[in-house]
């Protein structure tokens, strides 16, 4: 059986990234994964000190003993990621920097990823309705995952994001939970 993480990086629990983050959640379940949620607005949250442990040879994991420290252990046997996010001033939200910090243990001293072979995806939701508008901001966080040897199976983009999402897009996160189990 697979696992799933997801990461909400929206402080909105029941804003439009949690609605599609739960097709996401239940497109993984209907595919007999495992899924595990981060909320990353968790307010006792810090992003990398840069104290430079995790760069030791045997390093697993960040020293910080907080909220999100138990994603390494999840990171260890997820088949699949998905970072959902609203658009906060061109790009991803502070709580979804957080977490981008935080995967520094997720490469070794020489960069090598160290949780290879993974499926991500990311949901993106925006009040812009142009759903490629903020395609080259994001294209350096699509970028960074993939260098952590993992796979980008889909990005799902909610453009003018209000209210409920339509069919459609509750499909395409469905069938990208399915994907990542
Ligand atoms: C501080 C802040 C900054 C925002 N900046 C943008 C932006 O640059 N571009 C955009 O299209 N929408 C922007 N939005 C709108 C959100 O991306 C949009 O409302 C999103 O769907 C909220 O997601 P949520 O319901 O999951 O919280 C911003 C919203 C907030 C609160």
């Amino acid at each position: 059986m697979g696992k799933v993480i997801i990461f909400q990086a929206s402080p909105r629990k029941k804003g439009t990234t949690a609605a599609l983050l739960a097709e996401v959640a239940a497109g993984a379940q209907s595919a007999g994964a495992e899924v595990v949620e981060y909320n990353l607005n968790d307010p006792g949250l810090r992003g990398c000190q840069s104290c430079m442990s995790c760069r030791r040879e045997d390093a697993v994991a960040c020293v910080q003993k907080d909220y999100l420290n138990p994603m390494y252990a999840d990171l260890k046997d997820a088949s699949g990621v998905v970072l959902g996010t609203p658009i906060y001033m061109s790009t991803i939200t502070a709580q979804a920097w957080i977490l981008v910090d935080r995967l520094f243990p997720a490469m070794g001293p020489d960069f090598a990823p160290r949780f290879p072979g993974k499926k991500f995806g990311t949901v993106i939701t925006q009040g812009a309705p142009d759903p490629v508008a903020y395609s080259a901001n994001l294209a350096g966080v699509l970028g960074f995952l993939s260098s952590l040897g993992w796979e980008n199976a889909g990005n799902v983009t909610w453009a003018g994001a209000e209210g409920e999402p339509s069919d459609n897009l509750k499909t395409q996160a469905f069938e990208l939970g399915k994907s990542l189990a």
